[in-house]
């Protein structure tokens, strides 16, 4: 008699537990497919950043040995725009690949809206001893974004974006981006970020 209660209770506990796995597993059926889009997302972000990184990166270098911050400069000025198009075509129709900051030299790589509030956020959070994540996801219209922050974490950053530049040097930015607003920082600032957008 006993041992059948038992049973009995142990049934009707099982059945419950067994209806509430199912509406959780309703649940995470959704949540697991979000999880997924998000590590495809990131992966994404990930390769296209560096790509796009790697890529603006090693021609700054190049030109830096080869004719200083000047030449460096005037071919930056000249291709970043066309380089950061061939990292786009590269990664496909559904992958976007830019740099945006709050102070832009080019004023073409000025944040957008959402883009500027999360640079904001990251502001704040530096400003509050918070050691910056290496990459942000946000949900976007039909996808996501990926952020990669963007320090001054070299020492030649700030030949063209510190507060030292050359009267000559600076002349030249002026002359070629009469807007500038991208001189004055700091090692360890941030300077903006590697925005990928990914659709589905
Ligand atoms: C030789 C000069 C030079 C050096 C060195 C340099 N930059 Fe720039 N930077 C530029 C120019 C020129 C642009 C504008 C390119 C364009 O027209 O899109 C720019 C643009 C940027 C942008 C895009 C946003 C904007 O303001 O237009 C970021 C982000 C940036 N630089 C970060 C860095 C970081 C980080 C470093 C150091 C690793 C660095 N730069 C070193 C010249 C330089």
């Amino acid at each position: 008699m006993r041992t059948n209660r038992l049973v009995i209770l142990s049934i009707v506990v099982s059945l419950t537990l067994f209806a509430s796995n199912t509406e959780t597993n309703g649940i995470s059926l959704k949540e697991k497919k979000e999880s997924e889009d998000i590590a495809k997302a990131v992966k994404r972000g990930q390769e296209a950043s560096s790509f796009l990184m790697k890529t603006l990166g090693g021609k700054m270098k190049e030109h830096m040995k080869s004719g200083g911050p000047k030449e460096a400069l005037k071919f930056c000025s000249e291709n970043a725009a066309r380089l950061t198009a061939d990292v786009n075509e590269k990664f496909g129709k559904n992958v976007n690949v830019k740099r945006v900051t709050l102070k832009p030299r080019n004023p073409a790589n000025l944040a957008e809206d959402d883009e500027k509030e999360v640079l904001e956020a990251l502001e704040i959070l530096k400003k509050n001893g918070v050691k910056l994540p290496k990459y942000l996801i946000q949900k976007s219209a039909g996808g996501y974004k990926f952020y990669k922050p963007l320090t001054i974490n070299n020492r030649v950053c700030l030949k063209c974006h510190g507060s030292n530049i050359g009267a000559d040097l600076l002349g030249y930015i002026k002359k070629i981006y009469p807007t500038d607003s991208a001189t004055g920082y700091k090692m360890g600032d941030l300077r903006g970020a590697v925005v990928v957008t990914i659709g589905n």
